[in-house]
This record gives C-alpha cells, structure tokens and sequence, in this order.
C-alpha cells in the first residue's frame, strides 16, 4: 500500500448513495429510454459511485418515468455496486426480488396523507407492508433499506412530531430494518430542526443505521448535510446533476447535486471513493439526456478547476 493509499484508508468514510436514476428521473418531462438509463448508470459507476437507486418497482401509471426498470436491472452489471430498488408495496418487492434485485428501498411515511397520496395506503398499511417485506426478505436473502417519507415537514399535514419519526424508526428497527433513511422530501429542513430530530434520534438509535435524504427546495440541503455530519451520520442520498421532486408532494425540487456534496465532503476531509472530474462527465450526460436538470451548484466552479489540474 502507498503512502496516497493509506491518506484514504485514513480518512472517515461518508456513503453517497445516488439516488438521480429514481427520485431524479422520476419527475422529469422528458422519459428516458432504457439505453438512457442504463448510460447514466454507467457514468457513474466510471466515477466511482458504489450505491446507487437504479429505478422503482411502481405502478408504470402513477410514475412512467420508471418504467421498465427489470429491464434497466438486466443491463447493468449487478456486481459492480450495491445497487437498490424502489418499491412502495409487496408486490412491488416480488417483482424487484424477480428481477434479480439484492437490496430494495420502500418507503413508510410520517404522515397519513402523504401514504395514501403517494402509494394509495395508510401509514399502518405501509408499515405493515414493510414488515411483511422484512420478513420475506431473511428468506430471499434481500437486504431492505425503508425511507421515512416527510420525516420533517409534509406539504399535506406540515410540521411533522419527532415522536412520530422516533415511534417509526423504533417499530422499523424492531422489525428488523438494518436502515432507515430520513427523508426531507419537500425541503422543508434546516440544520436546527435536523440537529434536533437526529439528537432525539440518535440517543436511543445507532447512527450506523440511519441515513438522511434532503431536497434542495429552499437551498438547505447541504446546509442540512453539514448539521447531519456534526451529529455523527455518514450515509446521505444525492442526485447527480441535482435531477429530481416527487410528482406527488407539491413543491419538492431536486435533490442535493451529487457533485455539490462530494465536492464538500472532500474538502471537509472525508472519503466518498468517488472521482469528482468523472462526476462531472456524469453530470453533464444527466444535464443533456433529461434537458431539465440545473447541474450542481458547485458546477460551474468545478469544471474549469477540475479541467486545469487534470491539465497541469
Ligand atoms: N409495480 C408495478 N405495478 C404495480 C405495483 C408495483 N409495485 N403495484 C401495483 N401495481 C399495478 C397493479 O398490478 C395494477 O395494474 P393494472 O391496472 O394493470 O391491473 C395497478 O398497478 C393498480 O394497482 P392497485 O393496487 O390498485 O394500485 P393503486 O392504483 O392503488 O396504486 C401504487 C398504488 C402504490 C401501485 C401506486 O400509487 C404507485 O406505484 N405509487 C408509486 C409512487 C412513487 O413511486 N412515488 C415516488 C417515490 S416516494
Ligand atoms: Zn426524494
């Protein structure tokens, strides 16, 4: 091992998990080919991401962005990432375990409205389902990573209780989640509601199993990433190029860029694994393929920057 090999090894470790080929692509006007989907996937994996939500497993009626997502599955090589899925019942985990998925994402919600908006259920029925899902899953050998949608704020209900985040992610763990996500769906966070839910949290849940995901809408996100670090979690989910919004919770733009967080992480010293010119490149192809997405915030700095140190 080289000197340069042993700075990363030393270095804390954060997971950027990609999430742009679903929450991203989700809500674009443009629908990508599978040849598309596949491409950006690809991009990625040559930049150095390692976990990445490749598609969903939904009604192709309520999101036809998502869409053939077996067939994305099947393109792609499985073995060379911790891919995931996204699914919002049990038949969705059939078809995603059937499509040869290791790992898929559900979602559970914080408050009534936004499960029966989003997947048509109570929140009771979607816990529900996530158990059952759980259960199946020590036997299909999936691993199920459960999203707690508008864990902070809904744009239904509002201002969502942290005992209800808490009671969740207690009855999630109890069932056996090995991880559970924060969502800020709507963007609604700040760093002083994040360090307040993730203080309540994390005394009585390991930080190791809690990740958090958050919208850029009111352009908090890294802002909120930041706070999330200071109490001590190192999983965050990001789109590349800043693709993303949920067609069903009003007002929710994209995700933190991809690019803008790893970009911070490296300077604040963390290791992500990921090659930030090679992130660009994938940026750009999310920019021109979608023809919405804005590129991250830290773009228009990090290309000319990238460009002459590649050079020099
Ligand atoms: N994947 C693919 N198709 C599914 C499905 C799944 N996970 N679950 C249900 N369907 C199909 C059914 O087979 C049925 O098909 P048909 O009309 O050809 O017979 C159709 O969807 C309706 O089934 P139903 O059980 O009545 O569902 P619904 O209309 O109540 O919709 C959901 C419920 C959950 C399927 C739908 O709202 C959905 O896919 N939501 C996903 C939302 C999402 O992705 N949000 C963003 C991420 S948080
Ligand atoms: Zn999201």
């Amino acid at each position: 091992m080289n000197s340069q090999e042993r700075l990363t090894l030393d270095r804390p470790q954060v997971v950027v998990n990609e999430v742009g080929p679903r929450d991203g692509l989700q809500s674009q006007s443009r629908i990508l080919s599978i040849e598309e989907r596949v491409a950006l996937i690809d991009s990625l994996l040559a930049a150095g991401v390692r976990d990445i939500e490749a598609g969903a497993f939904v009604s192709p009626k309520a999101v036809p962005a998502m869409a053939g997502t077996a067939a994305v599955l099947e393109q792609i090589d499985l073995g060379a990432a911790r891919f995931s899925v996204l699914v919002p019942n049990v038949y969705g985990y059939e078809l995603a375990r059937d499509a040869g998925a290791e790992c898929v994402a559900m979602v559970a919600y914080a408050t009534e409205r936004m499960a029966t908006e989003n997947a048509k259920m109570s929140r009771e029925q979607a816990l529900k389902a996530t158990e059952t899902m759980l259960a199946k899953s020590e036997v299909d050998g999936l691993k199920v990573i459960v999203t707690i949608a508008v864990a902070f704020e809904c744009p239904f209900e509002g201002v969502v209780e942290h005992d209800i985040v808490v009671r969740t992610c207690d009855r999630l763990f109890n069932a056996g989640a090995s991880l559970v996500v924060l969502a800020d769906t709507i963007g609604a966070a700040n760093p002083a509601t994040v360090e307040a839910l993730l203080e309540r949290l994390l005394g009585q849940f390991d930080s190791a199993h809690v990740a958090c995901h958050f919208h850029d809408t009111r352009a908090l996100a890294l802002a909120n990433v930041y706070a999330a670090l200071n109490c001590g979690i190192r999983r965050f989910d990001a789109s590349i190029a800043g693709l993303g919004g949920c067609p069903f919770a009003p007002g929710a733009k994209g995700n933190v860029a991809t690019e803008d967080i790893v970009m911070m992480l490296q300077a604040m010293g963390f290791e992500t694994g990921i090659n930030l010119r090679k992130l660009i490149d994938a940026s750009d192809f999310a920019e021109e393929a979608t023809g919405s997405a804005r590129g991250g915030r830290s773009k228009s700095w990090l290309k000319p920057h990238l460009l002459k140190h590649t050079a020099s």
